[in-house]
């Protein structure tokens, strides 16, 4: 079964496409792994990572993006969108003297993203009440009531109305968890690069994960929400863990595997003062989590991401120069996740 990983930071731009791709595709190319990508960002930044605009222009057409997931949910039932329709099988492809390698990362399939993801997260919001008050949940929540008549001691609920709320609350985030379960086995690993919110959608990537990784640049800005991102996942567990008692399914804990620490700046030989001294406070605060390896701030992915293949793929100077990084990131990750 394979490990489904979200990477995530609500601060933007500290590297998450950025790791998401680079891991998922060493994985791939160093490892041996099948591994799935998903893109839950509007910005389709991992998509276009992976694929250059002409050619999901035309995937989007014919297969769709992510953004069916959520609304097939909205419009239709419980049924659980068919999800092979947007997964796109090896979509990487590499240029290189003078034609076209085709699969260049033959190990590596995407769920693409587009813009309409956004709307999304205003009508999950907005539209799931509805269902409920339109008895979408009614036969749900009568099983429920007559299991647990004695609601208040099993589990602290005072009413059906609370009830109601906690299922509310874990289906408006179960969608994405439902959607992926069936292919869970044909991967090794599932990445989901998450947007910098931590609105719906992005809690249905969370809720989807066995794990998260939080990437962050070493200063200030980029760190001081990571102890609320990791009390808003104690508080995802909690409620997932309360519908899973109710409707007496397995819960599983979504657990933070580590910290990278991206585009850290490099002076002479060493790493700049503020940087080295964020980091050092990370690591005396969250111990074993950071990373031992980091991603240091380098050209060359800016020429990577205009080809659509990571580093690894790039016969240019910046690119060769920045790729065994990703590599040995890629290691540790395995180490931590397989306690390899
Ligand atoms: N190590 C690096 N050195 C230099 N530039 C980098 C590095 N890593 C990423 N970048 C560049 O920095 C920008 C932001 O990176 P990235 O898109 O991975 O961040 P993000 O956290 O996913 O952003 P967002 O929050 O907008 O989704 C991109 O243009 C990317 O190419
Ligand atoms: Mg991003």
């Amino acid at each position: 079964m394979g490990k489904v990983i979200s990477f995530i930071n609500y601060k933007g731009g500290v590297g998450k496409t950025t790791t998401t791709y680079h891991i998922g595709c060493a994985l791939a190319l160093f490892h041996n792994k099948k591994v799935l990508l998903i893109d839950a960002d509007p910005q389709t930044n991992l998509t276009f990572s992976c694929v250059l605009p002409e050619r999901w222009e035309i995937f989007k057409k014919d297969n769709g993006t992510i953004a069916k997931v959520f609304e097939s949910y909205l419009k239709d039932s419980f049924d659980t969108y068919p999800i092979d329709n947007i997964i796109w099988k090896s979509p990487l492809e590499l240029f290189a003297h003078g034609k076209i390698m085709k699969d260049a990362v033959k190990n590596i399939d995407l769920i693409p993203s587009d813009i309409d993801l956004l709307g999304v997260d205003i009508d999950l919001a907005a539209k799931t009440w509805r269902k409920i008050e339109s008895g979408f949940f009614q036969e749900q929540l009568h099983i429920i009531r007559q299991t647990f008549k004695r609601t208040k001691e099993a589990f602290g609920f005072d009413s059906s109305c609370d009830i109601r709320d906690a299922l509310f609350y874990a289906e408006q985030r179960h969608i994405l968890k439902r959607a992926i379960h069936t292919i869970k086995e044909n991967y090794d690993y599932i990445l989901i690069d998450c947007p910098p919110n931590l609105y719906l959608v992005t809690q249905n990537a969370l809720a989807a994960s066995d794990f998260y990784v939080i990437t962050t640049i070493p200063d200030h800005m980029s760190t001081i929400g990571i102890n609320i991102l990791m009390r808003k996942i104690r508080e995802l567990n909690t409620m997932m863990n309360t519908k899973c008692q109710l409707t007496g399914t397995k819960s599983n804990n979504i657990t933070l595997k580590g910290i990278v620490f991206t585009m850290v700046r490099i002076f002479g030989q060493g790493i700049v003062g503020t940087h080295k001294d964020k980091m050092n406070e990370l690591c005396r605060n969250y111990g074993d989590l950071c990373f031992e390896n980091h991603i240091s701030w380098g050209a060359g992915y800016t020429e990577s991401s205009a080809l659509a293949v990571p580093v690894f793929l790039v016969d240019e100077e910046n690119a060769r120069r920045v790729s065994a990084q990703y590599q040995e990131v890629t290691n540790e990750f395995l180490r931590k996740v397989e306690g390899m």
